[in-house]
């Protein structure tokens, strides 16, 4: 899973996960564009402490023009894009079906389900000539178990793994592999602030009860499953869909 003199765009790179799949990336030999619309210092310096080459690009997926202008300043440095990791989202908050305001559903579909399209435009011209590419949009978990209360979120992650499927097969012939990850609960900042304390610990006991695996997932369980999808390992995959939770849900 060498992943030497390849260029990854990873999108939400500030903290978090997709701080993680960055790092996990570079460790392998990519050199990494971290994107983010808040400042990714802490990212860029953990790479290049572990010896890792890096940029920071400051972007909202949600603005075309800004996801342009993300794939000129990664090509103008690096020369090329092999991977991109569709990863910046918005995990809002647990609230029932009905009290979930206008404004929020729109921002929420506006950059994880617009700003994952955008992206991929982005990319996808300077993929095509080299004959090659790895895409790994970011789904959720949540998407098999129905997660209540969250259904704004839940359904923007159904329209990352739909378009997926969908893109995987238009790309066909060009070499571009398009693949979905669904992480499970995973102890992130974001994902621990999505209701009060106690409500986080009763679903934290309630998916450790699912789980096959009886331990709390950790970004560094989904880091591996991101690189072999980046890397020359999965070239015969295309398509699909990468549940990693610990065996919560048995996709
Ligand atoms: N943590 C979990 O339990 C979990 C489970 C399943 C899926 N996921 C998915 O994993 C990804 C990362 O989750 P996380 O827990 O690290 O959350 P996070 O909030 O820490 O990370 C999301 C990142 O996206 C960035 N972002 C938000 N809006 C953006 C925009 N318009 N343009 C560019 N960047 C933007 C944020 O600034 C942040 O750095 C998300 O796609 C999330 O839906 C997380």
């Amino acid at each position: 899973m060498d992943l030497d003199g390849r260029v990854a765009i990873v999108t939400g790179a500030a903290r978090g996960l997709g701080q993680e799949y960055s790092l996990a990336l570079a460790r392998h030999g990519a050199r990494i564009v971290a994107a983010d619309v808040l400042a990714c210092d802490e990212t860029l310096s953990r790479i290049k402490a572990a010896g890792g080459s890096a940029i920071g690009v400051t972007v909202d997926v949600a603005d075309r023009r800004n996801t342009e202008a993300m794939a000129e300043r990664a090509v103008s440095q690096f020369g090329r894009i092999d991977i991109l990791v569709n990863n910046a989202a918005l995990l809002g908050r647990l609230v029932s079906f009905d009290q979930i305001s206008e404004d929020e559903w729109d921002r929420i579909m506006a950059v994880n389900v617009k700003g994952t399209w955008n992206c991929c435009k982005a990319v996808i011209p300077i993929m095509r000539p080299q004959g090659k590419g790895k895409i790994i949009n970011v789904s959720s978990g949540t998407i098999w178990s129905g997660t209540p209360h969250y259904l704004h979120y839940v359904t923007s992650k159904g329209a990352v793994f739909a378009l997926t499927r969908s893109l995987a097969r238009e790309l066909s012939g060009t070499g571009i592999n398009v693949n979905t990850l669904t992480p499970g609960y995973t102890m992130t900042p974001a994902a621990l602030s999505l209701a009060d304390r106690e409500s986080i610990e009763t679903l934290k006991q309630n998916i450790l009860g699912q789980q096959i695996i009886k331990r709390s997932e950790q970004p560094g369980d989904l880091s591996g499953t991101v690189v072999f999808l980046a890397s020359d390992a999965s070239d015969f995959i295309t398509g699909q869909t990468f549940n990693v939770d610990g065996g919560g849900n048995l996709h």
